[in-house]
Formats: structure tokens, sequence, C-alpha cells
């Protein structure tokens, strides 16, 4: 293995550290930074996102009010929920864990939270500010992979970044905030109807696997030296207590001996996207202004 290996345990946990620090005093002006986390339902992954989202609000100092709905509750009754949390100024963030039972429209919950509250940068107000450049939330996962890059002064500027995936939540964001003027990347979008995904891999200075499919990324795909970004959360059924194990979108142990730098699946994108939560809702809290219940 010649990679450097980028530990986004130890990224976070600094990044956890300077939300933990503008919390106290927030706390001192008389404001607990708040997440109204909302679950639908109980499925297994979602559930442990969600504790692990708490856990990270109280190490913060943070109030995290922990929502759980049964997998019955109607649309009405959860767009009623958001807008009584709306309406509440000791909230400052609301989170709706996706993804939602099938019966409830995912796109008409995400409008329905005010977006100086969506600290997932998920509402469509958010992202055209995003794609604007104006200020405002960055969504957590993508500004994680760019705090990342960062951390290893990786350079962007002129770098070739591929993007392996057009999710909401990642691809898409990503393949933007890359061709902002400050880090100016020239930036390749690829997806499932991309013909000959090796061809593009291979060009990438900065490879960001976002695809969703467990080993996707072979080493024969990289370029050599390059940085390549596992965002892949897959859960691979085995034979374990548990019942599965974790994978990411690229086959680790062929690609590290390509790539210059490599993150892991767990212990890499995954720690920081937390951490980028618990910065949001710092901000959140801080752009409201004025104590709890004000
Ligand atoms: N499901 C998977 N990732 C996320 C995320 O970042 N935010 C929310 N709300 N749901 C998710």
């Amino acid at each position: 293995m010649s990679a450097i290996v980028i530990d986004g345990k130890a990224a976070a946990a600094a990044l956890r550290e300077e939300a933990r620090q503008r919390t106290e005093r927030l706390k001192e002006r008389g404001v607990t930074p708040c997440l109204a986390v909302i679950l639908v339902g109980e499925d297994p992954a979602s559930l442990s996102y969600v504790t692990a989202k708490q856990k990270a609000l109280a190490a913060a100092g943070m109030e995290g009010r922990d929502i759980r709905l049964s997998e019955t509750t109607t649309e009405a009754q959860l767009l009623s929920l958001i807008a009584s949390i709306n309406a509440d100024k000791s909230v400052h963030g609301i989170l709706v864990q996706l993804p939602l039972p099938a019966h409830i429209r995912e796109e008409a919950v995400i409008t329905a939270i005010e977006p100086g509250k969506d600290v997932d940068c998920f509402h469509p107000v958010n992202v055209g500010k995003l794609l604007l450049g104006r200020p405002g939330f960055l969504p957590c996962t993508p500004h994680g992979v760019l705090d990342l890059l960062k951390g290893q002064n990786i350079p962007t500027k002129g770098a070739h970044a591929v993007v392996v995936g057009r999710s909401n939540i990642v691809g898409k964001p990503l393949a933007v905030l890359l061709a902002r003027r400050e880090l100016n990347a020239t930036v390749t979008l690829c997806h499932t109807g991309t013909k000959d995904l090796p061809f593009h891999t291979r060009q990438a200075d900065i490879l960001i696997a976002a695809a969703g499919t467990p080993g996707l990324i072979k080493k024969d795909m990289i370029k050599k030296g390059a940085a390549v970004i596992d965002v892949g959360v897959n859960r691979v059924a085995d034979t374990s207590a548990r019942g599965y194990h974790l994978a990411g979108d690229v086959d680790f142990d062929g690609a590290a001996e390509a790539a210059g730098w490599i993150t892991p699946v767990p212990g890499g994108v995954g720690p920081m996207t937390i951490a980028m939560l618990m910065r949001n809702v710092a901000q959140a809290a801080e752009e409201r202004g004025g104590a709890n219940g004000d």
C-alpha cells in the first residue's frame, strides 16, 4: 500500500470541538443550540444514524429533540409537526431522517422545513443559494469531503475532479462546490448512464465515489497518486453475528496501491457528516440570535 489513509475520525473530532466551543459562547448569551431530529419508522441504518446524531449533539453541549414516529404516520401528520417546530423559536434546526416510508413524499417534507432551520441544506431555497454561491448552509457530506481534501492540502485549483454519483445529497452538490471559483476544479459528473466509467475515473486527480455500489471503483480505474474519497456506506450481508459489514464504493486494498490518498470505510467521510451537521446547528443558532424563546 502506498496511499496516505485519511483519518476522518481525527478531522471530525477537531470540528466537533469547534462546535462545542461555539455552543459554549452561545450559552453565555442564553442560547442553547437545539436540533430536532425526526425519524419515521424503524429502518435499522436510520436508527443508528439518528442515535449517533443525538450523541454528537450531547457531546457538543447542544440540545437534541429526539422525535420518533411510527411507520404508519401520515404525510399530513408529519407536515403538521414540522409546521409546529418551524414556529418554535427554541429549536434552531430540523432534520428529517431519510429515506421516508414510501407513502410520504420526501419532496413535500423537505419543502415544508423553514429554510433557516434546514441544517441538511436540502430545501430548494438552500440548494438554489448553493448553486448561486450565495451565503448559507452547506450540505454536510459534501462539506465534509471538501474539509478532508483541505486538511491534506490536496490541491483543487486546476485539478480534474471526477464525481461518481448524482444524488441530491452528495454528487450534485459536490460537483457544484468543486467548480466554485474558490476551489476551481474542473468537474466531471458520472452516473449510471455514463459510457466507459473507467475512462473517466482514470482522468481524475480527485476521485469521489458516491454511487452506493460496493466495490465499484477498482485499482485499474485510478490514476497513480490520485486522491480517492469514498462516500459509500453500503451494508453487505455476511455470516457475522451482526449479519452484515460496511463496505465503501471503493475496493480499498487494491485502490490503496494506486492512490496517493484514500479514505477508509468506516472512519473516513462518515464521521465528517455528523461533525458538519454540528457546525450547521451552531451556525443556525448564531444566525437566529437572541435567547431561546425570544
Ligand atoms: N439519510 C442519509 N443521509 C442523510 C442525511 O445527511 N440527512 C438526512 N436527513 N437523512 C439522511
